[in-house]
């Protein structure tokens, strides 16, 4: 890892992760990930803006000692994370005379998840400004984004934000900064979904006052720097707002080929209405790419074959993953295939309880889809291309 210099006196001092291929013991990182950190130099005091990934610790204490940083006077935590803040323990060894700037929650949160002393932190409020001596770091908090405690960063002379994980992906690349948001949009959505969707009321607040700052650049902690902050600006303000896309997503296992049967079926009626799909085989689906298209799909439609009298427990997974992410879909409801009998409809229903949707008529086949079946699902794509119709989609 190399120390690169971001404006006067601030330096990226964090880890790329290319290597790593799962987050949270959940999520799928095909482009790996980088834990940023910033060592932000005034003329009397030195911060460092979050550290890394415990398992990154020596990347970020060699960029230190390349530095020559013989002092730390402040350790910024936004997030109390472990992929941000679990080097917090080694830097206060290191560095002795730190103090942890972090909000209130994040302080206890730091004495539970990192054994830290709570005589050690200073908490700093809202709107709270610490002086470098030519530089001047002011805090705003941001509850939720996404854990409680989370506070951003904001350096006035440089004007660069320092937002941790808002506005981040999760990509390793040799590119500092990202200068053309298209190439990097996909990791954004990707990233904003899986972590960012659930809270997206609180997040299209602050995006009010972060757009209110006056902004050089935007320097989350995974993924490039924006110099340019206003794409991703736009971006997360289309993707927390309410506008919703003429898309239909169809996540389903079918273990014998009925209910995919039904799936294909209904694909080829959206699409001959007009309607987009994405149809997941969940037995082969990265759920990151399920998490993406459930940013802006007006309509969700999960496919079932019955198991033990119940829904596929790979299906009940997806559902209770989409009902945390909290989508903006409009419309929902179930097909699927049972032999003898069962209660996946409910059981599925009953998952999805945080969707704020209009649960359109389920269609179940006894087996394989007879030409019933066929016309049922042929009327339940009409009924979808007529909501999305209604609600000026296409
Ligand atoms: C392991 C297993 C368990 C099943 N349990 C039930 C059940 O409890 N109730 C039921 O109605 N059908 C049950 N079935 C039958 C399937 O739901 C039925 O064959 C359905 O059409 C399968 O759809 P698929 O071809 O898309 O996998 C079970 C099938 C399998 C393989
Ligand atoms: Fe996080
Ligand atoms: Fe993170």
């Amino acid at each position: 890892m190399v120390v690169r210099e971001i404006s006067p006196g601030i330096y990226a001092v964090g880890a790329i992760d290319w290597e790593r291929r799962l987050f949270d013991a959940l999520i799928p990182l095909p482009q790996g990930t980088s834990y940023n950190a910033y060592l932000v130099q005034g003329s009397e005091k030195t911060a460092l803006i979050d550290t890394v990934d415990p398992s990154r610790e020596l990347d970020l204490i060699t960029n230190l000692v390349s530095l020559g940083v013989e002092r730390i006077d402040y350790l910024v935590v936004n997030h109390a994370e472990q992929d941000h803040a679990g080097t917090v323990p080694m830097v206060l060894e290191l560095y002795p005379g730190s103090k942890v700037l972090c909000s209130e929650k994040c302080r206890d949160l730091l004495v539970r998840l990192e054994g830290i002393g709570a005589e050690r932190c200073e908490v700093v409020g809202d709107g709270a400004a610490i002086p470098l001596g030519g530089r001047t770091l002011r805090f705003l908090s941001t509850p939720y984004v996404h854990w409680p405690e989370t506070i951003l960063t904001y350096e006035e002379t440089s004007r660069f934000l320092f937002s941790c994980d808002l506005f981040g992906c999760h990509l390793a690349t040799s590119e500092l900064y990202c200068d053309d948001f298209l190439t990097i949009a996909q990791y954004s959505k990707r990233y904003f979904a899986e972590i960012m969707m659930p809270f997206r009321k609180s997040i299209a607040k602050y995006l009010d006052r972060i757009g209110g700052l006056p902004l050089a650049g935007i320097a989350p902690s995974h993924g490039p720097i924006y110099r340019d902050p206003a794409p991703v600006l736009a971006a997360y303000r289309e993707w927390s707002g309410d506008c919703l896309s003429n898309h239909v997503v169809i996540p389903y296992v079918s273990m014998h080929g009925s209910v995919r049967m039904m799936v294909m079926r209904l694909c080829d009626t959206l699409m001959g209405a007009g309607v987009k799909v994405h149809p997941f085989d969940l037995t082969v689906t990265d759920i990151g790419d399920l998490a993406t298209t459930l940013v802006d799909a007006a309509t969700l439609v999960i496919g079932t074959p019955t198991v033990l009298f119940g829904a596929h427990p790979q299906v009940i997974g997806a559902a209770h993953l989409a009902n945390l992410l909290r989508p903006r879909a409009r419309f929902a409801t179930v097909i699927g295939s049972y032999g003898w009998g069962g209660n996946a409809v409910d059981q599925i229903k009953g998952v999805l309880t945080h969707l704020e949707v209009e649960f359109l008529d389920p269609v179940m086949a006894h087996g394989a889809p007879d030409a019933k079946v066929l016309q049922d699902i042929d009327r339940l794509g009409m009924a979808i291309r007529d909501r999305h119709a209604s609600l000026g989609l296409m």
